[in-house]
């Protein structure tokens, strides 16, 4: 086996998913067909074909080897397979097109590697709470078939010195050699974690560090990172994402397309008057919207009536007014 080979099994083994030792394997067996070694090629074809003996544990802990935090070993990700990814949005038709522009150009990506191009794959989701940023990073993963690998900040952090920095670098190397949507949520938390605020020297250092890496990156994958802070966005961190996204909150027809996704399990009544019902509920954030319809869809089926109706709405819709004046 050369050396080169040697060295992409060794990083698929250490780094890489099922899919990717697979394809590595069937590659060592058709180079030993090339180099005329038939017999040891259709050997190693067959193990290929083989069931793994009932004593071998799936193999997938090992082979996609998550990394982990230099001090405990913690994991310092989360990987969300793409089954297990939602991806149904209602957005603006302009926010609903830039998405979309994402998925076409990773979809697209050899032909625009054929012209030097690279497709957008640094992205920066920014807007208020509850209005998709983290479903984005979902819908993103799901529609371009990586896995959604997010980024815990609970083990990343460390009060140790220098370790943030070689926790984030680790995850960033992962991300490099196998292929996933890393995901920063809330990446401001970086920042505002009271483990490294002690050392604001060392803050800096982090988000330097960070910048670097995100401009480092040249990954086949997507690097996603959320934010509900505006001011988060400084120049700086505007020049090293490809695409700045903003996930606004909905308007009248989104709340009304979002109210009615919610409720299509459940009959509702044909008097139902959507646009005022919208209009009520302007400037809510999306996340409400799910849960005013989620509520009176509840409501309706506890007092075992077929159809949702414009009443149980604003019920459900006074009752989070209430909760909110009360937070
Ligand atoms: N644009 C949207 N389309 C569909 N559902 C949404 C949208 N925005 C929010 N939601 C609902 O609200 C929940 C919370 O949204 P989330 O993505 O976590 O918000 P954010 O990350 O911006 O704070 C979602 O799981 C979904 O049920
Ligand atoms: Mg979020």
């Amino acid at each position: 086996m050369n050396a080169t080979l040697m060295k992409r099994l060794f990083r698929v083994i250490h780094f890489g998913s099922n899919a990717d030792v697979d394809s590595l394997c069937r590659r060592i067996v058709e180079e030993q067909r090339k180099q005329g070694h038939a017999r040891v090629a259709q050997e190693l074809e067959r193990i290929l074909k083989d069931k793994p003996p009932e004593d071998i544990a799936p193999s997938t802990g090992a082979l996609q080897r998550l990394p982990t935090s230099r001090r405990d070993s913690a994991p310092l990700v989360q990987d969300i397979p793409v089954d297990k990814l939602r991806h149904h949005m209602v957005l603006p038709d302009v926010v609903e097109r830039r998405f979309h522009r994402i998925e076409r150009e990773f979809a697209a990506r050899t032909r625009l590697a054929k012209h030097g191009l690279k497709p957008r794959h640094r992205i920066l989701l920014y807007g208020p709470p509850g209005c998709g940023k983290s479903l984005g990073a979902e819908r993103l993963a799901w529609s371009t078939g990586l896995p959604l690998r997010k980024v815990r900040f609970d083990t990343l952090l460390s009060s140790y010195f220098g370790e943030t920095m070689a926790n984030l670098r680790k995850v960033f190397e992962a991300a490099q050699a196998s292929p996933c949507a890393l995901f920063l949520d809330e990446c401001d938390t970086l920042a505002r974690s009271r483990t490294v605020c002690n050392d604001v020297g060392e803050i800096t250092r982090i988000t330097n560090a960070l910048l670097e890496m995100l401009e480092s990156y040249t990954g086949d994958g997507l690097v996603i990172a959320a934010t509900n802070i505006d001011s988060a966005l400084d120049t700086a961190l505007f020049r090293r994402f490809d695409e700045v996204l903003k996930v606004p909150l909905p308007g009248i027809k989104e709340i009304s397309q979002l109210l009615k996704t919610t409720l299509s399990p459940i009959e509702t009544d044909v008097a139902i008057s959507w646009h005022d019902l919208s209009l009520a509920m302007d400037g809510m954030s999306g996340s409400d919207v799910v849960h005013v319809a989620q509520s009176a869809a509840k409501h309706c089926v506890l007092e075992g009536r077929q159809r949702v109706g414009d009443e149980d709405i604003r019920r459900a819709l006074a009752e989070i007014h209430e909760r909110h004046q009360a937070c």
